[in-house]
């Protein structure tokens, strides 16, 4: 991934990523997507939840950039149908929750932003995907 991708993905991150409403608002946003994704975060302590995934995406991120894949591919392992058993097709899902969420909480959102993002997420997430 171009290391411009990158560049505009870490600062947009940096917007938004310092207000834990933000990850409320995305797994407000993901949960709500459907019944099945929402059960399985029945029993999940949701703060401690918030925090992991504020570090989730920045491996995605890192991963692009060329950082070891040791971390996403524990995060496939504990994703997969042994796991907490996260069906292939739910990540399509994951992936519009998370830049509905950006454009609504980075104030300098736009097309270029969003076009960086899904590019330098989407490795890191066919890996823990296909990890299935
Ligand atoms: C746990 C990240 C996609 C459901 C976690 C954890 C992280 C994480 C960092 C905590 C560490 C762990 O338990 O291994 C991500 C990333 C994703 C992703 C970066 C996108 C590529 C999904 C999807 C679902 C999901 C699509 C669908 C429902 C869960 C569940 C847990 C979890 C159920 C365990 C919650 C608990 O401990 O109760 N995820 N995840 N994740 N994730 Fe994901």
């Amino acid at each position: 991934v171009a290391s411009k991708d990158s560049d505009i993905v870490f600062q947009s991150y940096g917007r938004c990523c310092n207000n834990e409403i933000f990850f409320i608002d995305f797994y407000d946003r993901f949960m709500s997507s459907s019944p099945a994704i929402f059960e399985r975060f029945r029993e999940t302590d949701m703060k401690q939840q918030r925090h992991l995934l504020r570090n989730g995406i920045m491996q995605l991120v890192l991963y692009s950039r060329g950082m070891s894949d040791a971390k996403l591919r524990s995060l496939g392992k504990s994703h997969d149908r042994h796991g907490y058993n996260i069906r292939p097709e739910w990540y399509e899902l994951w992936i519009e929750a998370l830049i509905a969420t950006l454009r609504e909480h980075d104030p300098v959102f736009s097309p270029e932003v969003e076009t960086a993002w899904r590019r330098a997420i989407a490795p890191g997430v066919e890996l823990i995907r296909g990890a299935y």
